[in-house]
């Protein structure tokens, strides 16, 4: 494939849910062995469905792309995998079943993309099994997302809140939200952060009692996603039943990097409107999710999908793919 060569950087980054924390070093992310390089792992999620995950994943890749990064993009959309056709990828010979099979590593099912620098692994197909990852294959996934030979890879997750979803999402060092300004959307997104928040709060290892003091506040009025108003009090709880436990915590959450993009505005209301995401999501979780960038709805996204075309080859001069480009500098100037 055509991804450039280049003089990769070196981070450290912590495996991500999956693993047990098993030291105070572990849970800080200073492995041992953590300075080889590895890409950055963007994550695409986002409540609910058909918001733009897959446009996002997209047009930020080849953006990347084009401004001379090598990029891979991976659709973990175990469900309902589309990421080839948005590419207008035709050869989907090898997927991502293969990686539970045959494959040896995950740069073997890499396939063009047509794009210099772009490359992606397709989903799987038949998603029955695979829909519902074992805990160990999540860790294996993961173990090989990090060594994929590019400087980002990007993940285009399924709608909704499963396991998967969440610990992939998490895993990432970069979780990008995507969301639309509409009301059942921004529910969702709140309750995708609820849902990641208790996810990493319910990592495996955590002490007897302070799983119990989880589990309550789960139970508590968990029909409203913002019940937990008291999500920043319930680590403050946590520390307070064991202070090292809580600080591992604190660290972890710290370590949950989200971004928002808010996709399909119209108008300047809609513009406000990641503000106050951004300020609820700090106010009720204790988390920082600044606003990435706002796309505007644009029809021409639609019909370049039903062309098959991505989009930012297709219209590289409207207004949504300035956009795109822009966010994707600033993901890249805030990782050199
Ligand atoms: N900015 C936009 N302007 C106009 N239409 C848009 C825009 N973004 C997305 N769409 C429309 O929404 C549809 C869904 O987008 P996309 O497939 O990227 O969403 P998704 O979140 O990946 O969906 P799924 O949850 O099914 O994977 C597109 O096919 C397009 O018709
Ligand atoms: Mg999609």
């Amino acid at each position: 494939m055509q991804l450039r060569q280049f003089t990769r950087k070196t981070t450290q980054s912590v495996e991500g849910i999956m693993v047990a924390p098993r030291s105070w070093d572990e849970m800080s992310g200073v492995y041992p062995n953590a300075t080889e390089t590895q890409p950055t792992l963007l994550a695409v999620g986002g409540g609910k469905g058909g918001v733009g995950k897959t446009l996002v994943t997209t047009s930020i890749g080849i953006a990347m792309a084009q401004q001379g990064k090598r990029v891979v993009l991976i659709d973990l959309d175990l469900g309902g995998a589309n990421l080839h056709s948005s590419l207008g990828v035709r050869d989907s010979r090898a997927s991502l079943n293969d990686l539970f099979g045959s494959a040896e590593q995950l740069g073997d099912l890499v396939i063009e993309t047509g794009i210099e620098g772009l490359g992606m692994v397709s989903g799987a197909h038949d998603a029955l099994n695979i829909a519902n990852l074992p805990f160990q294959q999540k860790e294996k996934l993961v173990r090989h997302l990090r060594k994929v030979d590019a400087d980002y890879v990007i993940l285009d997750l399924g709608a909704g809140t499963t396991y998967n979803t969440l610990d992939f999402f998490i895993a990432a060092d970069i979780g990008i939200v995507t969301t639309i300004p509409e009301p059942t959307s921004i529910e969702n997104t709140y309750c995708f952060i609820k849902s990641a928040f208790f996810r990493l709060l319910n990592a495996p290892g955590q002490p007897q009692d302070v799983r119990q003091v989880i589990q309550e506040a789960l139970l508590r009025r968990h029909d409203d996603a913002l019940s937990i108003r008291s999500a920043s009090d319930l680590v403050r709880e946590i520390e307070r039943i064991d202070p090292v436990y809580g600080r591992t915590l604190k660290i972890r959450l710290r370590q949950l990097d989200l971004r928002l993009v808010l996709n399909q505005v119209l108008d300047t209301a809609d513009i406000q409107l990641g503000r106050s995401m951004e300020m609820v999501t700090r106010r009720y979780f204790g988390l920082e999710m600044p606003v990435l960038g706002c796309i505007l709805h644009d029809r021409s996204v639609q019909r370049s999908v039903r062309a098959q075309r991505p989009f930012m080859l297709e219209y590289p001069n409207s207004r949504a793919a300035a956009t795109f480009e822009q966010i994707a500098r600033s993901v890249m100037q805030g990782e050199e």
